[in-house]
């Protein structure tokens, strides 16, 4: 079978790894790949966004099997031109794709079907963001609708924080279009899970749970990014999971088939478990990142046989089994993340480190010059380290980042700490 895999990080490095380990995988292509995925894979320069292209691609080699990683393509309707070509792919349709694409939709949805959530408002002018503001009082948090790269979202925990907000938002535009309207919202307090699942539209795969740390900095301090790091499983009690299935997940899969909006891929919950019970902060239309480095480990079999049942609509009776060891990714990002940061820099180290038992190294932001792998910027590495326990995990992991070096280099060393 020959799969294409759409994206270029440490997620879709995580999937060629995965599935270059499948039976009945024979050749992997992925477009636009990285350095780190040529081992695994065949790399394709083709953009992610670039999806006639990537359909015309398909198509011309008989790919089996499409699998997307980010969200941009599937917003701009991806899966619906590999339908149209009869091309089996797991991803939404672009339809599908708003609950990512709109956090404006999302929280209509939530409304709309009683699925518990920040309480908020959708507005559209400084006037109505100053009110709803008023109304719900500090700490208050402001959403941009569109996508913005997990920068679109601003916790106002005082009255000067809110007046920056507006001006940030409505008069300097500082979210574009994105911010057209904007989420105002209550803030949410308590622990954060990643919970996602895989559905062909009617069927639920619940995939392992995770916990990502998105803030910069040690202790949940600096500026929001990507993701750090994450750990799995995420120390989630099963009642609150069967909540979050059964309220949020469930609900919202039944609307979009209600509304026929086509769903056929991974629908990932950002909820906050608050002391009234699971609460949604976001839906993405795909794997979480960094999520994924840390959840495919520890999938026991196969990954291909559910991903292409998601596809064809044929998840009816397959479910995923996973490992009872646990897993802990530690992002390396370059010097300036989340801002505009640097390139070229060499790094050393990484075969040292994937010669460490239980540790894995899956590539980002990286590039070849003259047969050298420099830094390309952003999210650089992913180190993860599989463990017995989450304690042993984190050993394994750290263990990694320690071999590996690259000027200016970026890590929290408190990734998993207060779960372990
Ligand atoms: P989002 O892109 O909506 O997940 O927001 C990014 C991050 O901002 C989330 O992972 C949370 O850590 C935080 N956040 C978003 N909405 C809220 C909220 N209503 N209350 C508290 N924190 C929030
Ligand atoms: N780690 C959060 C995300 O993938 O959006």
């Amino acid at each position: 079978m020959r799969v294409l895999i759409v994206g270029s990080g440490a997620r879709e490095h995580t999937l060629a790894w995965k599935l270059s380990r499948a039976a009945g995988v024979d050749e992997i292509y992925v477009a636009p790949g990285n350095p780190g995925m040529a081992g695994v894979a065949e790399v394709v320069g083709i953009a992610a966004d670039a999806i006639v292209e990537l359909a015309e691609f398909a198509a011309s080699l008989k790919i089996d099997l499409t699998v997307v990683g980010p969200e941009l393509p599937l917003v701009l309707g991806i899966a619906d031109e590999f339908a149209r070509r009869g091309l089996p792919i797991v991803g939404p349709s672009r339809a599908g794709a708003e609950v990512e694409g709109s956090k404006a939709f999302t929280k209509e949805l939530c409304l709309r079907c009683g699925i518990p959530t920040a309480r908020g408002t959708v507005v559209r002018d400084r006037r109505e963001a100053a009110a709803a503001a008023a109304s719900l009082g500090v700490p208050v948090v402001f959403k941009a609708d569109g996508l913005a790269a997990g920068k679109g979202v601003v916790v106002c925990r005082t009255a000067e924080e809110v007046d920056a907000a507006l001006v940030r938002f409505f008069e300097e535009r500082a979210f574009g279009a994105a911010a057209e309207r904007v989420v105002v919202e209550e803030c949410l307090a308590g622990e954060e899970v990643s919970f996602q699942v895989l559905t062909d539209g009617t069927t639920v795969v619940p995939l392992a749970t995770a916990r990502d740390y998105k803030r910069l900095l040690d202790g949940d301090t600096g500026p929001n990014t990507g993701g750090m790091g994450a750990v799995s499983p995420a120390a989630l009690p099963a009642d609150v999971a069967a909540a979050i299935l059964r309220d949020i997940v469930q609900p919202a899969l039944a609307e979009l088939a209600r509304e026929g909006r086509s769903y056929r891929g991974v629908l990932y919950a950002g909820v906050m478990v608050t002391a009234d019970g699971p609460k949604l902060l976001e839906f993405n239309c795909r794997l979480g990142d960094p999520e994924t480095q840390a959840v495919l480990p520890r999938l026991d079999g196969d990954l291909l046989p559910l991903l292409r049942a998601a596809a064809l609509g044929e998840l009816a009776g397959l479910r995923a089994t996973w490992k009872r060891e646990a897993t802990a990714c530690v992002v390396l990002a370059s010097a300036g993340y989340p801002g505009s940061s640097r390139r070229g820099e060499a790094i050393t180290g990484v075969a040292d480190a994937l010669a460490l038992p239980g540790v894995l190294v899956f590539q980002a932001g990286t590039a070849l010059e003259d047969g050298q792998l420099v830094t390309a910027g952003g999210r650089v590495l992913s180190v993860v380290g599989q463990g017995a326990t989450l304690a042993d995990a984190l050993a394994a992991a750290y263990a990694g980042v320690e071999r590996i070096h690259f000027e200016g280099m970026q890590f929290r060393r408190d990734i998993g700490r207060s779960l372990a």
